[in-house]
């Protein structure tokens, strides 16, 4: 590593899926803890599969890994490991999402998914020094229906949720599909964000803009091919929760020194440096940082940049956001 590489600034982190925070440690352990056999013989067995070659490959480890998470102790184990590590990362603040549906399809309750995070979350604060809020996402690949009726659980029984995201396989699953579904988010004081335009097109991105009133874009880097839309979301100040190492691992870039952060940052568009699913994209926030100014040369103005675009795109409060910046 150079010796002028400079430290991660203090910052939000944005886009994080809890769920792929799961370490292939943490999953051995849980898969011990509850009696469950896994399809791999050993650690290096299961880390040769994260080999992914787009979104759904991944998808498909994410969503089987996942199963080890039964209990309300499974699933705060695995957020405070991920706040312990964002922690050393820089992290002050995460807005993470959490895929109720996922767990709800395989039997577990929301009672025990959402109450196993919100453990973690609730003493966060006090224990890490990050403040949090909790995102439910919808999986786009499921019927609008389903998510409407988790919604409504959710709602029923005071989720401690700020907003709703929308997530899972992008391609031929539009914004366009889950406008109701934003509409009742809305109407329950809500805020949202959606994943567009990681590998779908442009057109997602607008649909989630114009049809379901998102306040950010999860990925957005497919904005790049429609000049029309880069002028918008810049003169809108939209924010884009940009994921360099994702976009690598999922093959959305070709490598790294093609990523188009660079070209974003010059156009001028509202962008912030996430993780995603870092246990398994080989990075965390601050790996994500130190692999963008290792490629780009980022000065440290432009780092700082960075980091207070993602403080001033959080929903923290007005109080907490210029304690942050
Ligand atoms: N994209 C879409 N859905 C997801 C992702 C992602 O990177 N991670 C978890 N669900
Ligand atoms: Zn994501």
């Amino acid at each position: 590593m150079p010796v002028d590489l400079l430290p991660t600034p203090p910052c939000a982190e944005l886009h994080l899926h809890i769920e792929g925070t799961l370490e292939p440690e943490l999953i051995f352990e849980l898969a011990a803890r509850n009696g469950l056999d896994l399809p791999y013989d050993s650690l290096e067995d299961l880390r040769a599969r994260y080999r992914f070659t787009d979104l759904q490959s991944f998808l498909d480890l994410y969503y089987s890994n996942m199963d080890v998470l039964r209990t309300e102790a499974d699933f705060t184990d695995m957020t405070r490991a991920y706040l312990r590590r964002a922690s050393a990362a820089g992290v002050r603040h995460v807005e993470m999402m959490m895929d109720p549906q996922a767990h709800l399809v395989r039997g577990v309750p929301l009672s025990v998914s959402v109450g196993g995070v919100w453990a973690a979350l609730a003493r966060s604060e006090e224990e890490f020094g990050i403040s949090t809020e909790l995102i439910a996402a919808f999986l786009r690949d499921h019927p609008v229906a389903e998510a409407l009726e988790v919604l409504e659980e959710l709602l029923a029984m005071g989720a401690p949720i700020i907003g709703i995201g929308l997530d899972s396989a992008e391609v031929g699953n539009p914004p366009s599909s889950f406008i109701d579904l934003y509409r009742r988010a809305r109407e329950a004081g809500l805020r949202s964000v959606a994943h567009a335009g990681e590998e779908g097109p442009p057109a997602y991105i607008e649909e989630a803009l114009d049809l379901l009133q998102a306040d950010r874009i999860d990925h957005g880097i497919r904005c790049l091919d429609d000049p029309d839309l880069v002028d918008r979301l810049v003169r809108e100040k939209v924010p884009l929760t940009v994921c360099p190492l994702s976009n690598v691992r999922l093959q959305a870039v070709p490598g790294l020194a093609e990523h188009p952060l660079p070209r974003m940052l010059e156009h001028g568009l509202n962008i912030s440096v996430n993780s995603d699913d870092p246990a398994y994209f080989d990075g965390y926030v601050d790996d994500n940082f130190r692999a963008v100014q290792e490629t780009f040369g980022l000065s440290r103005a432009q780092l700082a940049l960075l980091a207070a675009n993602s403080i001033e795109a959080s929903f923290a409060s007005a109080g907490r956001r210029a304690e942050l910046l």
